[in-house]
């Protein structure tokens, strides 16, 4: 089967913007670097509920929740989740209901860390929020099928998604499509990137980038940046999915080692908390282009392109394109370090 074989459930508004970041961009060349930077805004790219990648992901997994009679969309996350947001919205949108499990999966010393942001607004959209202590982990959990257990108790018909819509048959295809969006993008703006920055922790976002490039005639560089602080977890993830995707939509050969590339240095030692690369990045892209990221994911992958293009790994002859994945409602918990 190739890619337009599977059935799509539009979520998003098309294709997302992509533009230069200008004034980046020469801020970078005057510290070292010299690479063109421009972003493709996952961050806009829906009318439900602000969007971001899991939204996409959501396109392909719909046809299939629909086919299988489910009326309950079940998930799981951390409480600032922007995946289990973006699940409530596309259960609203498609009349279905949604029982979503949130775990304790940051030790963020905010008071208002399960009630505001991203938390708040699946509530506002009518989910059933369960929150677990449980830590961070992205395999499947106890609470998770028990969430499952009590739909069907109710005489309800789950449809399961697990953290990150990744660990899912479908789940790489969301990027995959997002691969050839920006082949047409490129066409119509007459830029080709090279190198394609993005955040990493549940991994079909990359992964489904990796296999829908593959297929293409001109080789670029995907650039993971982990920010679960887990990175063997991350890459075996990222391989995996990428793998399965690719064998999906028919790419017709096997993804070589060198095509899978997860990067460390900019996570911290933890998942979900900031450190001083990310705030720096995070204060950087809002002073310069007006663009807000978040503490989470894309404050670690912008601290990784500015280091990366400061210290010429990525050369002064590329044109970069950052996935900004979306993110912004978890600000809302952290507000104490911009105070
Ligand atoms: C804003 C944001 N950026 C990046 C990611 C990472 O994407 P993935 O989990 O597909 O690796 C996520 C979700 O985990 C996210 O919500």
């Amino acid at each position: 089967m190739a890619l337009e074989d599977f059935p799509r459930y539009p979520l998003t508004f098309g294709p997302s913007p992509v533009h230069r970041l200008d004034r980046l961009t020469e801020h970078l060349a005057r510290n070292g670097g010299g690479a063109e930077i421009w972003a493709k805004r996952e961050d806009c790219n829906s009318g439900q509920a602000y969007g971001g990648n899991k939204t996409r992901k959501l396109e392909y997994l719909v046809p299939d929740a629909i086919a299988s009679g489910a009326d309950t969309l079940v998930s799981i996350g951390g409480y600032q989740s922007n995946h289990t947001r973006q699940v409530a919205a596309t259960a609203a949108k498609i009349g279905m209901k949604c029982v979503l499990v949130q775990e304790n999966w940051v030790d963020w010393p905010d008071s208002l860390n399960d009630r505001v942001g991203n938390i708040m607004l699946s509530r506002i959209m009518g989910a059933e929020v369960r929150l677990d202590p449980a830590g961070f982990g992205i395999g499947f959990k106890d609470s998770w099928k028990q969430a499952l257990e009590d739909v069907e108790r109710r005489g309800g018909t789950p449809y399961a998604i697990p953290a990150g819509a990744s660990d899912h048959r479908l789940g790489g295809l969301g990027f995959a499509h997002w691969a050839g969006e920006v082949e047409q993008q490129e066409r119509e703006l007459g830029v080709f990137f090279d190198t394609i920055v993005v955040c990493s922790v549940t991994g079909s976002t990359q992964a489904g980038m990796i296999a829908g490039f593959a297929g293409q005639d001109r080789p670029r560089r995907v650039i993971g940046v982990d920010a679960s602080a887990k990175l063997q977890e991350t890459r075996d993830q990222v391989a995996r999915i990428a793998r399965g995707t690719a064998e999906l939509i028919g790419l017709g050969r096997d993804l070589r080692d060198d095509e899978i590339t997860v990067l460390e240095g900019w996570a911290g030692d933890l998942y979900g908390i900031p450190v001083e690369s990310t705030l720096e990045a995070i204060r950087l892209t809002g002073r310069l282009e007006g663009v807000i990221i978040d503490p989470v994911y894309e404050g670690k992958s912008m601290a990784g392109l500015i280091d990366l293009v400061q210290d010429g790994e990525i050369g002064r002859d590329s044109t970069v394109l950052y996935a900004h994945l979306g993110g912004q409602p978890a600000l809302n918990a952290y507000s104490a370090l911009f105070r």
